[in-house]
């Protein structure tokens, strides 16, 4: 067999901030990049919507991600515990699936020293499986979000398009540079995607056009992606586990396809 010339590339999709269309995120940019090459989405909420809406709403009789980033005998390899989605077939699609049980591997791992990059470890063995992962990550700062940001090359941050999305991104950032003045190897940021971008006709409502002004101010030196507007077909997507694109809404979609084209120019 010749040997594996794969190198994944890794995304995590992160805020930290509840709601601000990470899975969302995560799912569409799994999808798309399953077209270009083979792709593992690792679910590393313990709400488990990614796997959820990959089609595994009940993983009570699996092993988990949780399972990976134990500390001694008990891990498993992370190739023991990847699935293919349980809704669509998908070729080139793979998920590393969560549940709440993550939330006790959280605690468990919390101790131990390296805890940060317990998740780094389990994604080596499979770096050579695919060309690209992208990381769902929880809202909140924690020893996870910790975990899913330093495992990754490069992050995208989704927001909503409010004053509290907004808070996200800034705290989202400072906690990477954070990372960063203690001497972790921290991912780039890709850029921001201001989602449920809300219009009334064909105008824009002023909360989301002063969210998004406020962000092309903050940001500075790095991207702010096309807006993603909202739309309740997103949801019935989401429930599916189909990508926008899938659902022929291309035009809703293209900040994900700016990302997609970004991840594979890199
Ligand atoms: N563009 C959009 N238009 C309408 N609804 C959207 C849009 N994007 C996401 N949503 C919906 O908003 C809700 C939150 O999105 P999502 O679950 O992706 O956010 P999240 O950041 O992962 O949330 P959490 O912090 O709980 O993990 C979901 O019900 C999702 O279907
Ligand atoms: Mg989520």
């Amino acid at each position: 067999m010749p040997e594996s010339t794969k190198q994944a590339k890794i995304l995590a999709v992160t805020c930290l901030s509840g709601g601000s269309g990470k899975t969302t995120t995560s799912l569409n940019l799994a999808i798309m990049l399953s077209s270009k090459g083979k792709t593992l989405a690792v679910d590393f909420d313990p709400q488990g919507n990614l796997s959820q809406w990959m089609g595994w709403r009940d993983l009570s009789e699996s092993a988990t991600i949780a399972e990976t980033i134990l500390p001694g005998s008990d891990r498993l390899d992370i190739k023991e515990i990847i699935k293919k989605p349980n809704n669509e077939e998908r070729e080139g699609l793979e998920l590393a699936p969560a549940d709440y049980s993550l939330s006790g591997a959280g605690e468990v791992i919390a101790p131990n020293p390296g805890r940060e990059r317990f998740l780094k470890r389990a994604l080596k063995s499979v770096l050579g499986d695919y060309d690209y992962i992208v990381i769902d990550t929880p809202p909140a700062k924690g020893i996870l979000t910790y975990n899913a940001i330093l495992a990754a090359d490069y992050v995208v941050i989704p927001t909503e398009c409010t004053n509290k999305g907004v808070m996200g991104v800034i705290n989202t950032i400072t906690l990477i540079r954070e990372l960063e003045e203690i001497d972790f190897i921290v991912p780039k940021i890709l850029g921001v995607i201001p989602v449920r971008d809300q219009w009334s006709g064909a105008n824009q409502t002023r909360m989301s056009k002063a969210a998004i002004e406020t962000l092309s101010e903050v940001l500075k030196e790095i991207s702010l992606f096309s807006s993603v507007r909202h739309s309740t077909i997103v949801q019935q997507a989401n429930n599916a586990g189909w990508s926008l694109a899938e659902m022929g809404k291309q035009s809703l979609a293209t900040a994900y396809t700016e990302v997609v084209n970004t991840v594979i120019n890199i």
